[in-house]
């Protein structure tokens, strides 16, 4: 997959691209993410990408002229179906649901946002896929971009050291209910001991467990995941969960 970023503040990106998971795909060659300064495409001589809002108010808005350009560039260097990805507070919500269709498509091009955020026409024009982290608003769009990044690249197939991870994570598999607990060693630390049933060796037990132990924990932290219509797993008895 290819990733193209957009930014005013492109050294925010190196440290972040340079650690983990993501630093490891990228060697791999399993993504290729390009970082590009929407300054690059301004018209001005000082490089400057925003103006005072017509109407008045606070702040600056980003023009429409660099960033339409810029994205119109990437687009022709791509030569792909690229998704038009513009982080915005005022988008649809990510989901895990949104992650895995973005994690579908050849290459993604994520805009950020700064000040005020854009003129209206970069969206007439470019009609991208609005997308909002969360209902609270960041100073700008670098961070939503990486959160993105971050939950694409777990589904880009060997990227995660053991495909089954990320199949059994929260919001994920066929019941996108909340992971089970998890435990390593030790056995036991300051009197609290690992269930017993996870040491028996006893793989479909284990498997039952863990299932019982989803439903629970969704139940009781977000039964709005639940679907009305399906029956809790027959398992372990109901034991309080931490
Ligand atoms: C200060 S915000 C602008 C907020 C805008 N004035 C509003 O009220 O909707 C600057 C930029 O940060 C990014 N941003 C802020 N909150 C975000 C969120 N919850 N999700 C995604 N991007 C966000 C966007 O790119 C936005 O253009």
């Amino acid at each position: 997959m290819r990733v193209d970023l957009l930014t005013l503040f492109p050294g925010m990106f190196p440290g972040y691209l340079e650690q983990s998971l993501l630093n490891k795909a990228r060697t791999r060659g399993l993504v290729d993410v390009r970082v590009h300064d929407i300054r690059q495409w301004s018209r001005d001589k000082h490089h400057k990408v925003d103006d005072r809002p017509f109407g008045g108010g606070p702040g600056m808005v980003l023009r429409v002229e660099p960033v339409v350009e810029s994205v119109e560039a990437i687009r022709q260097q791509g030569g792909q179906a690229a998704r038009l990805v513009l982080l915005t507070p005022q988008g649809r919500r990510l989901t895990q649901g949104v992650v895995e269709e973005l994690a579908s498509v050849p290459q993604l091009i994520l805009l950020c946002g700064r000040y005020e955020g854009f003129d209206q026409r970069v969206i007439d024009i470019l009609q991208p896929d609005e997308i909002s982290i969360g209902d609270y608003v960041l100073n700008g769009g670098e961070v939503g971009a990486m959160v993105v990044i971050d939950a694409v690249i777990r589904l880009i197939p060997g990227v995660l050291g053991h495909a089954g991870s990320s199949r059994e994570d929260s919001f994920s598999g066929g019941n996108r209910w909340l992971e089970f607990a998890q435990y390593t060693r030790p056995r036991e630390y300051r009197g609290h001991a690992v269930p017993e049933i996870l040491l028996s060796g006893d793989h479909q037990a284990i498997a039952r467990w863990r299932q019982e132990q989803s439903y629970q924990k969704t139940q009781q932290r977000r039964a709005d995941l639940l679907d009305p219509a399906a029956s809790p797993p027959d398992a372990a008895p109901r034991k309080e969960l931490p």
